[in-house]
């Protein structure tokens, strides 16, 4: 089965030129990742304007990214947050962490974001010491391994009624492959697992085509009351 299609690209370029533009923060961004090596795994520049939209439209005043590479779905966030908002984002490796903050700074966004350097599992432990914050929006774009795991964290750390957004979760189809060779599948599966039936967040997976071939998001809001 044909699992990429170079039209997909195509109408990513068309959706950007029409609805986005030039975003020369961005295009350093991406410059600067690929100048330190950083893998070329970022959302695409039309999902990270949903992200940007999504954040926007629920007024967002505090966001928590799992996952920060090089920064450009921070960028995005940060600057669909409310005026007063912050973004507090983890970042396993000190040297991404470090590409990231000068390209956040670079952005114009450096006041708004806070980027926690470590594995995500101390920082999710750390914040929650701290009582937690009310986080209106997570997105979660780190190590799949984890993923059930960032779902509880992010239950307990974001607020009734917030939104819940987990990048990958379609993986080409993999995802409905319980012998898949592909090592990601089994935390992205067991996301899905946590999330059947679950008590207190509704749920839904959307997949998507484009210049990151055949995946999804995966969306969720922590039931109110
Ligand atoms: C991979 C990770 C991502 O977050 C992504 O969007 C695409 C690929 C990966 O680890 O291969
Ligand atoms: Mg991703």
């Amino acid at each position: 089965m044909q699992d990429t299609d170079p039209r997909w690209s195509d109408v990513d370029d068309y959706i950007v030129e029409h609805l986005i533009g030039e975003d020369p923060a961005q295009d350093a961004c991406l410059a600067a990742n690929l100048a330190a090596g950083l893998p070329s795994i970022d959302v695409s520049i039309a999902q990270g304007r949903m992200l940007e939209l999504l954040a926007r439209s629920i007024r967002a005043q505090n966001i928590l990214e799992i996952g920060t590479l090089g920064g450009f779905s921070a960028i995005c966030l940060a600057r669909g947050l409310a005026a007063d908002g912050q973004l507090v984002t983890l970042e396993l490796e000190p040297s991404y962490a470090e590409v990231a903050r000068q390209n956040i700074q670079n952005a114009g966004q450096g006041d708004k974001v806070e980027i926690l350097v470590g594995a995500a599992i101390g920082s999710l432990e750390t914040l929650l010491d701290q009582g937690g914050r009310p986080f209106d929006l997570v997105f979660v774009d780190a190590d799949k391994e984890n993923y059930a795991a960032y779902l509880d964290y992010a239950i307990q750390l974001a607020r009734p009624g917030a939104m819940l957004i987990f990048d990958n979760v379609v993986r080409k189809g993999g995802v409905i492959d319980p012998d898949s060779d592909d090592p990601k599948v089994p935390g992205t599966r067991s996301l899905y697992e946590a999330l059947k039936n679950h008590p207190n967040v509704d749920a839904t997976a959307i997949q998507t085509v484009g210049s990151k071939k055949w995946d999804g998001f995966l969306m969720a809001v922590v039931r109110e009351g």
